[in-house]
């Protein structure tokens, strides 16, 4: 199973998720940032899993370029596809929503299956540290869409 995790990241949190999910995935995975990807990146990929930081309930314009600069000129037919991001853990930040289900979005209207429902990863602050035990949480998520796609 050929397996693409892209992210994008501005203080290191979601990079980490991100590489959190891949050594979980382990073999035949490639995780990248939204500057190094490429079209080429996407041929033959069987699982595509994209995250981002949420800004003001959305992607990062980083994560928001790769969808429509690269995805939106693919197809995803028959490419299992699941989406995060990393969030703050204040209360009123609700009222935004969030950017793992817009990516999500994105990639099902490209013709991606969706594998497993979108998940957010907290930070503790804007820079983060990340929440105590969410490393662990994302490898446990990554390991749930591998069981699924079996
Ligand atoms: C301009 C800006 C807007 C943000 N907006 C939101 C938001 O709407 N909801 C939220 O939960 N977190 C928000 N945050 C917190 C980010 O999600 C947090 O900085 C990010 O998860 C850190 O990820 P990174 O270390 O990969 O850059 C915002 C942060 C910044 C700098």
């Amino acid at each position: 199973m050929k397996t693409l995790v892209v992210y994008d990241s501005v203080y290191g949190n979601t990079e980490k998720i991100a590489k959190s999910i891949g050594e979980a995935i382990g073999e035949d995975v490639k995780v990248l940032s939204t500057g190094a990807v490429s079209s080429s990146d996407l041929e033959s990929v069987d699982l595509l899993i994209a995250g981002s930081p949420t800004y003001g309930g959305r992607p990062t314009p980083g994560m928001q370029n790769f969808l429509n600069n690269i995805v939106a000129g693919s197809s995803l037919k028959g490419v299992s596809v699941a989406a995060f991001d990393t969030r703050s853990t204040a209360n009123w930040v609700k009222i935004f929503g969030f950017a793992s289900g817009r990516i999500a979005g994105n990639l099902k209207a490209k013709g991606g299956t969706l594998i497993l429902t979108p998940e957010g990863f907290f930070v503790t602050d804007t820079k983060g540290p990340l929440k105590e035990g969410e490393l662990e949480r994302a490898a446990s998520w990554a390991k749930e869409i591998v069981s699924n796609k079996k």
